[in-house]
């Protein structure tokens, strides 16, 4: 057995998930796509929304092709948006619980790839809480199978970035520009990272990360980000205020973590705080939500709140990245 601690953590995803003519073959990390790929992507999400009331869209781009949606971490969210993104694309969707089959029995990953690979499995969306994996599998499996990473450690969940991206731009018109502050436990957030990088790469004005200094990132990680432990300072005239869930786990377990009332006094977002920014800021979560701790309960729900739409994005994000890599498919 392969032990997947043991899997190379790789720095070439960039190139590992684009064919040799550019197109997308896997979704691994935003890191290294170009401003025209995730632009595209975008427009193509925007295809895929309609008035709430009516029905969802629909295609027909993945029919008569398998996605198999492998979890191997515990996802409510995620899993359900990759689900119906994949059956409102007309594909066949298999949802394993592989936290309580295959992998238990000490079965290999790749094992468990080339089963699904051998039953014709095309995308496979892989969630797994060890850096590396989603990298590794792309590079063993066969030519005309995709993998969507759906949440890596706390390195990249680039259907999330995109899905943030979307909402950034339907509420500004652009990313050009803008201040965007993201709030919280930077250093173990996927989430920070992914749109980060995809907020870089659609030449954001001013990125700003901000959480209690022992939370902060490597300051040479994302050298183009601003890091900062002060909340008023960090929200000052921005445009776009992202709260990050916090790990209760985390909160006065670590050193110069503070408890849940010095956490929210300090780090919560909350209409009061909201007023150093531009008064049209919006304010995002990707969920999970700590009411009460990351963000006040009676902001989220409030008009200045997108977290719902980010929801409703995430579906025709992941419908467009499905018709995208089927695409890629469909030509080799
Ligand atoms: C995030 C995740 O799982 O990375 N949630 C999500 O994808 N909707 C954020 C989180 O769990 O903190």
């Amino acid at each position: 057995m392969q032990p997947v601690e043991q899997i190379p953590l790789t720095d070439n995803e960039a190139s590992l998930q684009l064919d040799s003519d550019g197109s997308l073959r896997h979704l691994l990390t935003l890191k290294g796509l170009d401003k025209a790929l995730l632009t595209d992507m975008l427009d193509d999400a925007q295809r895929f929304l309609r008035p709430m009331g009516g029905l969802p869209a629909r295609s027909t781009s993945l029919e008569g092709r398998t996605v198999a949606n492998l979890f191997f971490e515990p996802s409510t969210r995620t899993r359900a948006s990759f689900d119906l993104a994949g059956k409102r694309s007309g594909a066949d969707v298999l949802n394993l619980d592989v936290n309580t089959s295959s992998r238990k029995k000490g079965e290999s990953i790749l094992d468990m790839i080339y089963t699904l690979q051998a039953m014709q499995v095309d995308i496979m969306v892989v969630r797994d809480a060890s850096a590396g994996v989603p990298a590794y599998i792309a590079r063993n499996v066969n030519d005309h199978v995709s993998i969507l990473n759906a949440g890596e450690s706390d390195v990249s969940h680039p259907t999330q970035g995109l899905l943030d991206l979307l909402t950034i731009r339907q509420h500004k018109g652009k990313i050009e520009g803008l201040t965007v502050a993201i709030v919280g436990d930077i250093a173990h957030s996927r989430v920070a990272r992914s749109a980060a990088h995809g907020l870089q790469a659609l030449g954001v004005g001013e990125l700003r990360l901000i959480s209690p200094p022992a939370l902060a990132p490597d300051p040479e990680e994302m050298p183009f980000a601003r890091l900062l432990d002060n909340l008023d300072e960090g929200l000052k005239d921005a445009d776009v205020v992202m709260a990050l869930r916090i790990q209760r786990e985390r909160i006065g377990n670590l050193d110069g973590i503070p408890g849940i009332d010095e956490y929210f006094a300090n780090y919560g977002i909350s209409a009061a705080r909201m007023r150093t920014a531009k008064p049209d800021a919006i304010v995002m979560h990707p969920g999970p939500m700590n009411r009460g701790i990351e963000i006040e309960s009676a902001l989220a729900d409030s008009p200045q709140s997108v977290i719902e739409q980010q929801v409703t994005n995430g579906v025709a994000v992941r419908m467009a990245v499905l018709e995208r890599v089927a695409r890629t498919m469909a030509a080799t």
